[in-house]
């Protein structure tokens, strides 16, 4: 039951102006991290609407409440001080597109536009690929300032595994545990690898065990190293010159001889274009010239890119969800300050 549609106005004490600043609090505020909310319900005139907020929070159990806070100046203020309930969905990891299109301040018709959704309790809009939903009666509705604070009945909710969106400082993260501890294969010394190990180190043995698991499959397909390095470049784009290949392969540190090259066409994997312009001296005819993989390499390389893939989510999987987004997030990061030199799209 709303207890009053109005307390708003009963509670609301006169305090003094405030003398803090404005940008600073608000950035003092963001540094509280939060999960992402959206806030759906039916207008009066039945419209749905949806505002993303982080001002959820639990309240209590027993009754189960929940409770957010409006600003005054939403556009949907009217809607949801008249709605009897509301939906609470608990974004998922991957739904930041949805919470940037629900916090602007466009009509309902527009944040709904080309959305799939059913209706929940009172008619709430129920959106789909969340964590968690809350389906909620409205209990009451408070002054809170310059926002409204709106208080409901949790009467159902259902939710998933996937992840949660993370709110902190004004930009979208994701959260992993920093607690959860991971046990060392039998037979290792637990003080080999830890969250205080160099990074240098933690950096060269997470290299060294992937490539060495992918390297197993190399050497399945009797490919060395470097004719897996070869058939890798020419995989993610073909036309590659020697000379280009040696440039890649240098910045592993290793070398491209030029008989890995002969060998590999010799195999029928790859095909040297020899058409080579007249004034070009035949033995550099090989750093020019481009090089292609033959259908047979292209089959080969499909093989190794599935199989890569396969290794990459095998060590995913046990990583977990969030895990492996931050690891590519960071790394990505990591990669692209510290290494400037590095080979646009080397793959
Ligand atoms: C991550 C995030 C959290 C937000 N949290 C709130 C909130 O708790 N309360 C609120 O009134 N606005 C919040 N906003 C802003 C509203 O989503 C935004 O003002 C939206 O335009 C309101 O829609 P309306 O004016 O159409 O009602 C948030 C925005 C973002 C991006």
């Amino acid at each position: 039951m709303i207890n009053d549609l109005q307390p708003s106005q009963q509670n609301r004490q006169p305090l003094p102006e405030t003398t803090l600043d404005p940008r600073e609090f608000r950035q003092a505020l963001g540094t509280f991290t939060t999960g992402v909310t959206i806030v759906t319900a039916r207008g009066p005139d039945g419209a749905p609407v949806g505002v993303t907020a982080n001002s959820f929070n639990s309240v209590s159990l027993n009754p189960p409440l929940v409770l957010w806070s409006l600003a005054r100046k939403s556009q949907s203020l009217a809607a949801f001080e008249s709605a009897s309930h509301w939906a609470v969905h608990i974004l998922a990891h991957d739904q930041n597109d949805l919470s940037g299109r629900f916090a602007r301040s466009t009509s309902g018709a527009e944040k709904f536009e080309d959305i799939k959704y059913e209706d929940g309790l009172g008619e709430a809009p129920l959106l789909s690929g969340c964590t968690t939903r809350l389906q909620c009666r409205t209990a009451h509705i408070y002054d809170g300032g310059d926002h409204v604070i709106l208080v409901g009945e949790v009467l159902r909710f259902d939710k998933c595994d996937t992840p949660p969106l993370v709110f902190q400082s004004g930009n979208y993260a994701i959260a992993t545990s920093t607690t959860q501890t991971v046990m060392p294969p039998d037979g290792e010394d637990p003080r080999n690898v830890s969250e205080t190990s160099s990074l240098g180190y933690l950096l060269a043995s997470a290299y060294l065990h992937f490539s060495a698991k992918s390297r197993e499959h190399a050497s399945e397909l009797e490919l060395n190293d470097i004719e897996y390095l070869i058939l890798n470049a020419l995989g993610a784009r073909e036309a590659r010159t020697y000379h280009e290949l040696i440039t890649l392969a240098a910045y592993t540190g290793r070398f491209v001889g030029r008989e890995s090259i002969n060998d590999l066409a010799a195999r029928g994997l790859i095909r040297i274009d020899d058409e080579i312009e007249e004034t070009t001296n035949p033995p550099e005819h090989i750093d020019h010239s481009h090089i292609y993989l033959t259908q047979e390499g292209k089959v080969l390389v499909t093989r190794i890119t599935s199989q890569s893939q396969q290794v990459e989510e095998n060590m995913m999987r046990q990583l977990g969800v969030p895990e492996t987004i931050a690891l590519r997030t960071l790394l990505s990061r990591f990669v692209r300050i510290h290494s400037p030199l590095i080979p646009y799209r080397w793959f």
